[in-house]
């Protein structure tokens, strides 16, 4: 599995980080960002949606009580925060695995609400390492996200980034 971690020291860092990883998605993918409240989950997934051709006008916010909001962009944009999701007979009522498994890429804040909580797909862990440092830890879990996870790390590695394996 390929895993491997960066360091952020601002947030405009992190959207950067977001755009690379959004630059280099050509196919359908599920991401998962993982962090507590206000860890960042949001910030990057903006960056993720420039990256892929959202309209810098067009604003990205937290889909908290609309639980998805949609971009169309080179690919489709399905963004998901899941904190108010009450359980998965709301999953199957917005039609999550049509989007997750579908031909976009989706992004899911509070993927500790899906119930497989190993699901396939780009795991991005973002932790606090004080006010404005985040330590992000990308992690494939999966055969379809190899090539992803390829290309990403040499997109922050030409935007200057410091990598380091996690194993
Ligand atoms: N390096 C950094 N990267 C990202 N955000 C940072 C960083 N440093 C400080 N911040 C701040 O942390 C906050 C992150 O907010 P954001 O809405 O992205 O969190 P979130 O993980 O989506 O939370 P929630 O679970 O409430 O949706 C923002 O206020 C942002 O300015
Ligand atoms: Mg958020």
């Amino acid at each position: 599995m390929h895993c491997w971690s960066l360091t952020s020291s601002s947030e405009d860092q992190t959207t950067q980080i977001g755009h690379c990883l959004g630059r280099c998605l050509d196919a359908p993918l599920l991401i998962l960002l993982r962090g507590n409240l206000g860890a960042g989950k949001t910030v990057i997934a903006r960056g993720i949606a420039r990256g892929l051709g959202v309209a810098a006008e067009v604003p990205i916010t937290s889909p908290t009580f609309t639980l998805m909001n949609h971009y169309p962009a080179r690919l489709d944009l399905y963004h998901f925060d899941l904190y108010r999701l009450s359980g998965p007979e709301d999953l199957r009522d917005i039609g999550f695995d049509e989007y997750a498994y579908g031909r976009g890429v989706a992004l899911v804040e509070w993927p500790e609400k899906l119930e497989d909580p190993d699901v396939h797909g780009l795991w991005l862990d973002i932790c606090p390492v004080d006010e404005n440092r985040r330590r992000l830890t990308f992690s494939g879990k999966g055969p379809a996200v190899g090539t992803t996870m390829i290309a990403v790390h040499k997109e922050l590695q030409d935007a200057g980034f410091a990598i380091e394996r996690e194993e």
